[in-house]
């Protein structure tokens, strides 16, 4: 929350100056980016495939590190000299939650009572505060009829909600979640919607990946846009994004779709979630 004294300025969680990473084989992933996250702020990193949003993630996680430039978390520098000592690694592993791309990859135990178990155990916390965590958890995000299954063996949306049931398990502030919509239905996804809204009520931080126009104004405040080329294109307020369809196209984020209206074949911008009207004075529109 802002002060309302303009002299104390709130200090970001996450400030990214000049970052640049490659991967092994030399592939660059992202090109100089920088931008600030606040505390309670929820941001959308938003770009074409492989544009470098879960590199990103990875890097805000602790989990890869810059070839060049600064990362910071929390006012320290997120550096892996700093991240190899256990106690600094635990402190900030708490603090930061990740909801992967893959759900597989974050899915280990038996059963998905014991995944869910897994982080707070970790923490130090007794059998009995484990089994309220894990109980209310499953509550929130309505996987209590999962608890007894093996998380393998169940549907890549249910997984899905178990992976961010085991990410709340530890109670995070901030939390870095890789397409979290993209294997949900159309009901799960509201319902997920809902939870995010409730989340953030109480004071979480998000950094969300996604192509997903259709959701991101509801999902963040800020968007990061990123162009193919790895590096941003711009941040700016989500509203702000509908009113952006030429960076839409730019990015690739919305595409020109070529159709045909009677016997005239033209294109114009065509994304999912944007609306775009266009009208045609003749001819009129007929089947083809
Ligand atoms: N393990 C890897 N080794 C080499 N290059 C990689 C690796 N992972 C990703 N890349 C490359 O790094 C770039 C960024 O990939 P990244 O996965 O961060 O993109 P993304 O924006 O998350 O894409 P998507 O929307 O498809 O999930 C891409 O060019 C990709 O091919
Ligand atoms: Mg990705």
């Amino acid at each position: 929350m802002a002060s309302s004294d303009p002299s104390v300025a709130v200090l970001p969680l996450f400030k990214l100056t000049d970052v640049t990473f490659r991967y092994a084989d030399g592939q660059v992933a992202l090109n100089g980016i920088s931008f600030a996250v606040r505390p309670g702020e929820r941001v959308a990193l938003l770009g074409a495939n492989g544009c470098g949003k879960s590199t990103l993630l990875k890097i805000l996680g602790g989990l890869q590190y810059p070839a060049s430039g600064q990362v910071e978390g929390f006012g320290e520098p997120l550096t892996a000299a700093r991240l190899d000592n256990e106690e600094t690694a635990q402190i900030f592993r708490r603090r930061v939650g990740f909801v992967f791309q893959n759900s597989d990859a974050q899915l280990f135990s038996p059963t998905v009572a014991d995944e869910l178990a897994f982080g707070p155990v970790h923490m130090g916390l007794s059998a009995a505060e484990v089994e309220e965590r894990v109980s209310s958890v499953a509550a929130l995000t309505g996987i209590e009829h999962l608890l007894a299954r093996a998380p393998f063996q169940i549907s890549g949306g249910e997984k899905k909600r178990v992976a961010l049931a085991c990410t709340l398990a530890t109670n995070p502030d901030v939390i870095l979640m890789d397409e979290p919509t993209a294997a949900l239905d159309p009901r799960a996804q509201t319902w997920l919607l809902d939870l995010l809204l409730k989340l953030h009520d109480v004071g979480k931080t998000f950094i969300i990946a996604t192509h997903d126009l259709e959701t991101v104004s509801q999902i963040a405040d800020t968007v990061v846009v990123f162009r193919e080329d790895h590096t941003i294109a711009a941040v700016l307020p989500a509203s702000q994004l509908e009113s952006n369809m030429k960076l839409l196209v730019q990015v690739n984020l919305v595409h020109d779709h070529l159709h045909r209206h009677g016997s005239t074949l033209h294109s114009h911008p065509h994304g999912h979630g944007v609306e775009h009207t266009h009208d045609h004075e003749e001819p009129p529109h007929q089947e083809v």
